[in-house]
C-alpha cells in the first residue's frame, strides 16, 4: 500500500438531484481523496457512484456544498476545462474510444488537446502502451481488438497527460471475470507506479476489497467500511 500523500480531492457536504430535486441522488457527502491510494467507490446501481465522479472530475456540478479537486473549484467553467486537460482522467465502462481510429490515434487526442510537441506525445505513447503490454497493437484500430485491449487502451488514454487523479467508472463492468481482474491489476499497478491516486465505482465486491480503502454509497451517504 502506498503512503497517503496530499490531499487530492475533497468533498463538504456535497448535494446532487435530479430532475429539479424529485431525485436526491447525493445528500450532503464529505470524502478526501489523498496522492497514492486507490478508493473503491462501492454500491448498488443507482446508488450515484457515477454522479460523485461526474462531479469530482468536472463532468456536473453540485448543487450544494463544496468541492476542491486539484486545489481547482470545480463550479467554475475554467477550472473544469483545466481538469479535464491536465489533471483528471476518466475511464468509463465502455472504453468510449473512436473505433474506426487505431490506438496510437486515440492516445494522441488527449494530448493535442495540450499542445504537447510530436516527440513528447509519441515517448508517452511508448512509455505507456510498453507497460500495458499494447506495443504489438499500436496500430491496430480499436474495433479490432478485444475487451480487455480496447479497456487498457483507455487507461492509457486517461493517462495520456499525466494526471493526478484517475477516475474509473465501472471499467470492467463490461468485461469478463478474468479479462476484468487483469485490467483491474493493470489499473492498480499502473495508479502505484505513476503515483495517481484512483476513485473506483465499482458494485463488484472483490475489486473493492483489493483497493485501499472502501467507501460504500447508499442512500444518498457516503460510509467508510473496513476493506
Ligand atoms: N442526468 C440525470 N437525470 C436524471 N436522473 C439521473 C441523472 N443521472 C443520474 N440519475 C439518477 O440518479 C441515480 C444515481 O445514478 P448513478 O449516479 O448513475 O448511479 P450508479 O452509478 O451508482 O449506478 C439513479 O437513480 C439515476 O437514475
Ligand atoms: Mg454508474
Amino acid at each position: 500500500m502506498s503512503e497517503r500523500g496530499e490531499t487530492l480531492a475533497i468533498a463538504k457536504g456535497v448535494s446532487k438531484s435530479f430532475d429539479a430535486g424529485r431525485i436526491r441522488v447525493l445528500d450532503g457527502v464529505s470524502l478526501k481523496v489523498h496522492a497514492g491510494e486507490m478508493i473503491a467507490l462501492w454500491g448498488a446501481s443507482g446508488s450515484g457512484k457515477s454522479t460523485l465522479l461526474h462531479l469530482l472530475g468536472g463532468l456536473d456540478v453540485p448543487d450544494q456544498g463544496e468541492l476542491t479537486v486539484c486545489g481547482l473549484d470545480p463550479r467554475s467553467e475554467a477550472h473544469r476545462l483545466e481538469l479535464r486537460r491536465h489533471r483528471i482522467g476518466f475511464v468509463f465502462q465502455l472504453h468510449n474510444l473512436i473505433p474506426d481510429l487505431t490506438v496510437e490515434e486515440n492516445l494522441r487526442v488527449p494530448a493535442l488537446a495540450i499542445g504537447r510537441t510530436a516527440q513528447a506525445t509519441r515517448a508517452r505513447i511508448d512509455a505507456l502502451v510498453e507497460e500495458v503490454g499494447l506495443g504489438p497493437r499500436l496500430s491496430h484500430r480499436i474495433q479490432d481488438l478485444s475487451g480487455g485491449e480496447r479497456q487498457r487502451t483507455a487507461i492509457c488514454r486517461a493517462l495520456m497527460n499525466e494526471p493526478r487523479l484517475l477516475l474509473a467508472d465501472e471499467p470492467t463492468g463490461s468485461l469478463d471475470e478474468l479479462t476484468g481482474a487483469t485490467v483491474f491489476a493493470w489499473m492498480k499497478r499502473l495508479a502505484e507506479k505513476h503515483g495517481v491516486a484512483v476513485v473506483l465505482a465499482t458494485h463488484e465486491r472483490r475489486f473493492a476489497e483489493a483497493c485501499h480503502r472502501i467507501v460504500r454509497v447508499r442512500d444518498g451517504r457516503l460510509e467508510e467500511i473496513a476493506g
